[in-house]
């Protein structure tokens, strides 16, 4: 019997280019998103490649419609082998200026869809012995000025899924995290059209799709996507935070999320 793949955020970006690089390996892709033009295109797409998607549109940030997303979900497939939270969401602003719908948009596009899908899930994720892949970000990691509500999410999701996965560690369940730095080509960066900070560089999308498939396939784990090593400089904030914010600053990373606030454009 072929796996299940459940992949959110498949409509453009980062989860169109995983729908494609899972498309021949044999799974049967779930992809959802807002957009469903969007979300064809990906099907069209992966079907070039042999592949099976089905689309299934959601807004995955609407209030208590994740319950009756996890029926359609298993109106399509008795099994859930592989869950991907990809679907994110980010805004470049002055923390003080964010209306509180943007607040809970990025909150729960990010954070909490992902929690209660897996919650929902997970009694199918256990059948078959599945795994539960999340894209978070080095904002995670490391708090980004001006992009604060995007950072608190990922930094969330991170942390979410180390318990879990400590917690789960006998279930038969793995439970990954990813954290992708600036990614070129495709995808929220990219769309900004600015030029990394210097010395960070970006990474290709297929780098994140091969995480999550070594994630789909491998034990529970934490993956960097980056394009150098960067775990020596997140040690580093660990032990020094002030030192840490003094060469994120240097980097010129600051400035550059300054000027994505969409109204120093
Ligand atoms: N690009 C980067 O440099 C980078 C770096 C680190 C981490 N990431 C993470 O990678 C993931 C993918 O990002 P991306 O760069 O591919 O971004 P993107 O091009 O903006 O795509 C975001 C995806 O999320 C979906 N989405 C957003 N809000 C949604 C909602 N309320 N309900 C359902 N789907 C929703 C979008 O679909 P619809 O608009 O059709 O709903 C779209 O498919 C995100 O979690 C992001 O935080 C990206």
């Amino acid at each position: 019997m072929k796996k299940t793949i459940i992949i959110t955020g498949a409509s453009r970006g980062i989860g169109r280019v995983l729908s494609l690089y899972l498309a021949p390996k044999g799974y049967d892709l779930i992809g959802i998103a807002r957009n469903r033009e969007g979300l064809e295109e990906t099907g069209n797409l992966v079907r070039e490649k042999e592949g099976t998607f089905v689309a299934l549109p959601w807004d995955l940030s609407a209030e208590d419609s994740l319950e009756k997303l996890g029926e359609k979900i298993r109106d399509l497939t008795s099994t859930v082998y592989g869950l991907v939270h990809n679907a994110g969401v980010e805004y470049y602003q002055h923390f003080e200026n964010n209306e509180p719908e943007d607040v809970m948009r990025i909150l729960r596009t990010n954070l909490l869809a992902p929690i209660e899908l897996t919650r929902i899930l997970w009694p199918e994720l256990e059948r078959s012995g599945g795994a539960v892949v999340s894209i978070a970000s080095l904002a995670g990691k490391k708090g980004v000025a001006y992009n604060s509500l995007y950072s608190a999410s990922k930094g969330g999701l991170i942390l979410w899924s180390e318990a879990l996965r400590q917690e789960k560690r006998s279930s038969g369940v793995r439970v990954s995290v990813i954290c992708p730095g600036y990614i070129r080509d495709t995808g929220m960066f990219h769309n900004g059209r600015m030029p990394p900070p210097r010395l960070l560089g970006t990474s290709p999308p297929e780098k994140v799709a091969e995480a999550v498939w070594q994630a789909l396939e491998g034990p529970g784990m934490e993956m960097i996507v980056n394009s150098g090593p960067i775990r020596p400089l997140l040690a580093l904030n660990q032990l020094w935070p002030a030192l840490g914010d003094r060469i994120v600053r240097w980097f010129g990373v600051v400035d550059l999320s300054r000027k994505r606030i969409p109204s120093a454009q």
